[in-house]
């Protein structure tokens, strides 16, 4: 089978690569999701991903459904998380779950049973961040220490250095021990659910995607800065065993040195 040409960093940095474009860095990562999806199912027979919500991961989930990558993916061996949700319905046009269907789960055929959506339209939104963190539990394999452990969890960063729907502030930063919370953010008036680090920070593989000149102050503050006595959510991201990955355009790595 040919190989899917992959687009090459226009630069590299400790943490991670730079690349032109946002559509750069989107087909860049479809590649490595690749990669990493046949190495899970090669060696543990299955893919455990947990997507990021927001937009800019959009353009990554419609590459992967494009047909070069749609029809080579092994989607009978993938199983699809959410890294948050918002507390709306699925249809709702803030539903993470909504994007990620529209942009992909519609268009491949991964199995229903195999995506597993954050409920967070219901009432009760601590019952629906345990029955997660208990699926998470029932589900996926489990790192050396028992933690529930994804092949790839993907992140998005907010402005104010937030990833996932850990905000700065939050008491959700903190969270000790449980796998997934319900966040109330003040400064959007809204409730979400959201994985906490327990689980981010033992995936085997975490990429960050960040793009667009909105980000650059906050790439290079979370970076380039120590992280002080209250680090940013983002700079709390450190993988057990590995490192939190940093996948970059141009305009979102444009204050980097
Ligand atoms: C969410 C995401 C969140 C997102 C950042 C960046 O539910 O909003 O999970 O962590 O990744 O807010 O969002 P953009 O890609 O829209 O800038």
């Amino acid at each position: 089978m040919s190989n899917i040409a992959s687009p090459s960093p226009i630069r590299t940095i400790p943490e991670g690569r730079i690349y032109a474009t946002p559509a750069d860095v989107c087909s860049a990562l479809a590649h490595e999701w690749m990669l990493l999806a046949q190495e899970a199912i090669a060696a543990r027979g299955a893919f455990h991903v947990a997507l990021s919500g927001g937009t800019t991961p959009r353009q990554l989930y419609e590459r992967l459904a494009a047909p070069d990558y749609a029809f080579r993916l092994e989607w009978n061996r993938t199983f699809i998380y959410f890294g948050d949700e918002r507390a709306v319905w699925p249809d709702d046009e803030q539903s993470n779950y909504r994007m990620a269907s529209e942009a992909l789960l519609s268009r491949v055929s991964v199995p229903p049973a195999q995506v597993f959506r954050i409920n967070a339209e219901r009432a009760d939104l601590k019952k629906v961040a345990m029955d997660y963190s208990r699926l998470l539990a029932m589900t996926l394999p489990l790192a050396p220490n028992g933690m529930p452990q994804f092949d790839l969890l993907l992140l998005g960063m907010g402005d104010d250095g937030h990833v996932a729907s850990l905000f700065p502030g939050t008491e959700a930063l903190a969270e000790p021990r449980k796998l997934a919370l319900p966040v109330y953010v003040q400064r959007l008036d809204s409730w979400r659910v959201s994985l906490t680090f327990n689980v981010i920070n033992h995936a085997r593989h975490v990429i960050l995607l960040a793009c667009g000149k909105a980000k650059a102050a906050m790439v290079r503050r979370a970076l380039r800065e120590p992280p002080g006595a209250e680090p940013l959510p983002v700079q709390r991201v450190k993988p057990v065993g590995s490192a939190l990955e940093w996948r970059l355009d141009k305009d979102a790595a444009a204050l980097l040195k």
